[in-house]
This record gives structure tokens, C-alpha cells and sequence, in this order.
């Protein structure tokens, strides 16, 4: 279902999107990989699959750049997965209003300039999908992540929308909402806070955090035409926290290890 198509991913140099970019060359997709300057791509660095393109997404350039890239390189754009992201801890008193700006920025207007750029080009894919990650923090409120609780329930009513206006152009529009993931974006918890790092586990039913490959599989099902009926959904890819009404921790686990 990958095979031949075309793929653009933001936020690819790391976790959800390094794993989805090599799953999906992996299923004989071919890629286009976006992320800062300053992202670590030695490991996509000379795959035939894969074209980088460096540019931060607040910025319409990087946008243009990334569907140049897969037309000019790979004829075409199939799916898109508006993956970068970001967060910031702090009160709704502290935070400075400068951090809350970039939460927004990276979140949520990056996904709105990644839709504009790319809609004229999916519409002349066969079968054209576009996959945003949002987070369960888009769901709910945590304590102290009010930005990106805003910014990542901005998206997935975004992501609503769009699913609406793009169906009768034959463009799909789908979101993931990972639970906690083990990435970059997280390995401060686990790092400096390991005490925050097991409470968290415990909230999850399935008792651990996600990886990125099982975010990433999820998108790929999405943005492949296997997923032809499926648009507007809001996917929690989550370990079921977001099945728990919060009243009561989920069971410890009792089955083997
Ligand atoms: N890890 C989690 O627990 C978790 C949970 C829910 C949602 N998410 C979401 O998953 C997505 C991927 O995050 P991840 O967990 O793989 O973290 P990550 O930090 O490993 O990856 C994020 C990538 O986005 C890139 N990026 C950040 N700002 C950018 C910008 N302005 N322009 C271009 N690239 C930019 C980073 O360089 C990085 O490579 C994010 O949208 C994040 O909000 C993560």
C-alpha cells in the first residue's frame, strides 16, 4: 500500500517522523524528509528513498521548499505527515508570552502553512492523505503544558475542518494523538525526573510508554490507501489513556513480563 507513493514528513530527523520516514521507505515508499538546520540527518544521509530539506516550519519558504522537493525529485505528493512539534512547561502565569508564541507557531500555524502549500499537489495524487500528529494533550489538559494543550487542541479541530472542506477534492485528512512516546521530546522526564517519568506510566492502562515506531505505524496506515473510508478521525495512539476516565488508576500490571 506504501509502495511507489510519495511521502513528505515534518519534523523527520527524529523519533515519530525518523520512524515513519523509515518505515516507509522501508514498504518502498519514497520520502521527503523536513527539519531544522541544525537536525542530525546522518541516518538518512544518501538513502536513494529520501531527499532532505532543512528549513523550519513557521516559515512558508520551508513548505514551498519540501513540495518542490517531491515533485522535482519524485514526481509527485501522495501523503503528508505535518509531524514537527514542540512544547513548553510553565504556568499560565509564568510562561513567558514569547514561548507561548512559538508553541503556536510550531504547532499549529506550521500545520495550517504545510495544508496550504501542499493541497494543489495531493489533489493530483489517486489517493491523497494527509496525517497531523496532535497529541492527547490536544484532548485534555495537563498541568503546566497549557500552550501546548491550546496548540494541539487548536489542531485536532483543524484537522476536523479540513477533513470536511478537502473530501469532495479527494484528499483525506487524519490525526494520530500519541499518549507518552520514549523520544527526544520527552527524555527530559525520564532523564531529570524519573519519579514524573513512572507516575506517568501508571496512568497508562497498558502500563509503559509508546515507542515511535508504533506512532509511525499508525500514520502509515492512515496515509495509505488502505485507510480509504477514514477521514476526520482523531486516533489516540495512546496505551488507552485516554479510554480511562481519570476517576481511578488503571490496574497495576499482573501478567508476565
Ligand atoms: N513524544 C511524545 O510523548 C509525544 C506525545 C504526543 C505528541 N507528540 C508529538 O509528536 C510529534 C513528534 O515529536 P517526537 O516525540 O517525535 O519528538 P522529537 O523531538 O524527537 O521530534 C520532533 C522533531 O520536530 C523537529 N522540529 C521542532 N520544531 C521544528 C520546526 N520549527 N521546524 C522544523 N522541525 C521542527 C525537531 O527538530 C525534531 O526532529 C510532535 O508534534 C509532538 O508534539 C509527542
Amino acid at each position: 500500500m506504501t509502495e511507489g507513493r510519495v511521502l513528505a514528513v515534518t519534523g523527520a530527523a527524529s523519533g515519530i517522523g525518523r520512524a515513519l520516514t523509515e518505515q516507509w521507505v522501508g514498504a518502498g515508499g519514497r520520502a521527503v524528509a523536513v527539519d531544522l538546520a541544525a537536525a542530525d540527518f546522518g541516518w538518512a544521509t544518501g538513502d536513494p528513498g529520501i531527499e532532505i530539506v532543512r528549513g523550519d516550519v513557521t516559515s512558508p519558504a520551508t513548505h514551498a521548499a519540501m513540495v518542490e522537493a517531491c515533485v522535482r525529485r519524485f514526481g509527485g505528493l501522495d501523503a503528508l505527515a505535518l509531524n514537527a512539534g514542540l512544547t513548553a512547561a510553565g504556568s499560565l502565569e509564568s510562561l513567558p508570552l514569547e514561548e507561548f508564541d512559538r508553541v503556536l507557531d510550531v504547532n499549529l500555524r506550521g500545520v495550517v502553512l504545510g495544508l496550504r502549500a501542499a493541497i494543489p499537489t495531493l489533489r493530483a495524487s489517486t489517493a491523497a492523505a494527509v496525517v497531523v500528529t496532535a497529541s492527547v494533550s490536544g484532548l485534555g489538559g495537563d498541568p503546566g503544558m497549557w500552550a501546548y494543550n491550546a496548540a494541539k487542541g487548536g489542531v485536532v479541530n483543524l484537522v476536523r475542518s479540513a477533513a470536511v472542506e478537502l473530501a469532495s477534492q479527494g484528499v483525506r485528512v487524519n490525526a494520530v494523538c500519541p499518549g507518552p512516546i520514549r523520544t527526544g521530546m520527552t527524555a527530559a522526564i525520564r532523564d531529570a525526573a524519573p519519579a514524573v517519568a513512572a507516575e506517568l506510566e501508571r496512568h497508562v492502562p497498558l502500563q509503559r510508554w509508546g515507542e515511535a515506531h508504533e506512532v509511525a505505524a499508525v500514520i502509515a496506515f492512515l496515509a495509505s490507501p488502505a485507510a480509504s473510508f477514514v477521514t476526520g478521525a482523531i486516533v489516540p495512539v495512546d496505551g488507552g489513556v485516554t479510554a480511562n476516565s481519570g476517576q481511578f488508576s488503571p490496574p497495576a500490571r499482573t501478567g508476565p513480563e
